[in-house]
């Protein structure tokens, strides 16, 4: 049983795909990650964070994406070496243009027609919908595959995802049953657009120039007095709420402008501070803290969250056995696995949906 992933997140940082096995045993057999064009991402990132609708933009970006999608699973296909006929289907997330559970709406874009049509694979798509309309946000949709894979009867673990935006899950030992989770905030976004802003590079490598600033505490009182924080879960949030104009908006609110290091430590501390602020009232006692998505490699968030956490083991998913990159597409061969099998792939207690509910859509071969 192998399912292709494909993954493309908030950050818009590249096309993510796996190739991973479910039975007899979970295995990745194959991963491999694509940029994505320039011109794409900044259609993507207009129509993310505009206040205008463009339906001729939505429609060719979708066309557009559709293929990079496609041409991503066909990379990863025959780098693998695994044959085509192999692969039972191919679960792809999509690109996130608009996230709106309070208006009843979620769009990700990829047109899933031309995925299916180019590759000959049959593709399942359009996960978080259905979990809308029966009532919830429609995220995050990895934790059920974070308590599959990492849930254990002898201690208390909170997978962390730190890509664009940040969400954990909280697996209390041996009860599934309580396993809960949620968005936290922004992860890597504002990091990435201060550093694109101020330094025109797109990521503060491994933290180091955040590293190099002091957090300004004026500002990170400014940054968490956001309803977000102080919201009960179910919630989940987006570029709509967390972009660089949320950043400047509270900048301008301050008598005096911190330098910009110390703005880049100040949103490293507000990543680091909403995820411990959202794993202290979990009722753990000391779980161990495991990071996956790009954020696992910023070392100055990864010691900011260990110190802030210090009763806590912080590590990455690679120490048990996944590497963080991978994660997440996985998540999405594995939703596409579960809608196959007509099993359910939202946690209620995680969406807020009234149920369980067998997620996506199925575009055949
Ligand atoms: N070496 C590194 N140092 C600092 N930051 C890094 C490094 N590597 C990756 N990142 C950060 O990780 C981000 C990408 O993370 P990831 O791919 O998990 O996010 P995503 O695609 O937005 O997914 P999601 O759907 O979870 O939001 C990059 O934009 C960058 O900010
Ligand atoms: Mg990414």
């Amino acid at each position: 049983m192998i399912y292709l992933g494909l993954m493309s997140g908030t950050s818009v940082d590249a096309i993510d795909a796996v190739l991973a096995r479910f039975t007899p045993s979970f295995d990745i057999l194959a991963r491999d990650s694509s940029p994505i064009a320039p011109d794409t991402r900044a259609a993507i990132l207009a129509l993310a964070e505009g206040d205008h609708d463009d339906l001729d933009a939505l429609g060719t970006l979708d066309r557009h994406l559709g293929e990079q999608f496609a041409d991503a699973a066909n990379r990863l296909i025959e780098h693998s070496g695994i044959p085509r006929q192999q692969i039972c289907a191919i679960g792809s997330h999509g690109q996130t243009v608009r996230h709106r559970p309070e208006l009843g709406f979620t769009l990700q874009i990829g047109d899933p027609s031309r995925i299916a049509e180019l590759t000959g694979i049959r593709t399942i798509a359009d996960f978080r919908r259905r979990d809308v309309a029966a009532g919830g946000q429609g995220a995050p949709l990895v934790p059920a595959f974070h308590r599959d894979l990492f849930q254990t009867t002898s201690a208390d673990r909170v997978i962390v995802n730190i890509g664009g935006m940040a969400n954990l899950t909280s697996l209390p030992a041996g009860q599934p049953e309580a396993a809960t989770g949620f968005d936290t905030g922004p992860g890597n976004v504002l990091l990435d657009a201060w550093m694109q802003h101020c330094q025109n590079r797109p990521c503060d490598l491994n933290g180091a120039w955040g590293a190099s600033g002091q957090p300004n505490e004026t500002l990170l009182a400014a940054l968490l007095d956001e309803p977000f924080f102080r919201q009960p879960p179910p919630k989940s949030t987006g570029r709509e709420m967390f972009h660089l104009n949320w950043l400047r908006t509270k900048l301008n609110g301050l008598g005096s402008t911190p330098a910009a290091a110390d703005v880049q430590a100040t949103l490293v501390e507000l990543t680091a501070r909403s995820i411990r602020d959202s794993i202290l009232p979990l009722g753990l006692a000391r779980p161990a803290v495991f990071v996956c998505g790009g954020g696992a490699h910023n070392s100055f968030l990864m010691q900011r969250l260990q110190a802030l956490l210090p009763h806590s083991h912080v590590g990455s998913t690679a120490e048990l056995g996944l590497d963080p990159d991978w994660v997440e597409a996985a998540a999405f061969a594995w939703l596409a696995w579960r809608t196959d099998q007509n099993l359910s792939g939202n946690l209620p207690a995680v969406t807020g949906a009234q149920g369980e509910r067998v997620l996506g859509a199925i575009y055949p071969a």
